[in-house]
């Protein structure tokens, strides 16, 4: 049976999204600013990580936790309205590329099931 991340085009695929991903994120007034001072070069290497593995590539995710990798931005007022943003911000990443609607939706659900973690709930 074929994953998400297969089917969006794998390891390939997945770099670009994220690339453009947070060109999207550092454009949006919503969210960019909880990014002032991140190390982005690395902010995306996990996120490449991350995402493969929760997408269903290979586990070399070696980062922090959701919880405490966002701890310190809940405190800063991180709320549901951003993390919406950012899986907009996802579907609209992969809509440019040309992922399916399914395989669009599949992401936005995984990707929201760790909106408790990211807001520590
Ligand atoms: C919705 C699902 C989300 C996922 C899957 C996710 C994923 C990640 C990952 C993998 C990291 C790296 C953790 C590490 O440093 O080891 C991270 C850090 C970070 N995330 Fe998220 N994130 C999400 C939501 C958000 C939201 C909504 C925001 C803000 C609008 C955000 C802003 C950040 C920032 C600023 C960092 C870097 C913290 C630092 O290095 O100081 N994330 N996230």
């Amino acid at each position: 049976m074929s994953t998400v991340y297969d089917r969006l085009g794998g390891a390939a695929a997945l770099d670009k999204a994220v690339d453009l991903f947070y060109e999207k994120v550092l454009a949006d007034d919503r969210i960019k600013d909880f990014f002032a001072g991140v190390n982005m070069v690395a902010q995306r290497q996990k996120q490449k990580a991350f995402l493969t593995m929760a997408l269903g590539g290979p586990n070399n995710y070696t980062g922090l936790s959701m919880r405490r990798a966002h701890s310190p931005l809940v405190e800063r007022g991180l709320s549901d309205g951003h993390v919406d943003a950012v899986i907009e911000t996802l579907a609209a990443t992969l809509t440019e590329l040309g992922a399916s609607p399914a395989d669009i939706a599949e992401a936005g659900r995984i990707a929201n099931s760790v909106r408790d973690d990211v807001l520590g709930r």
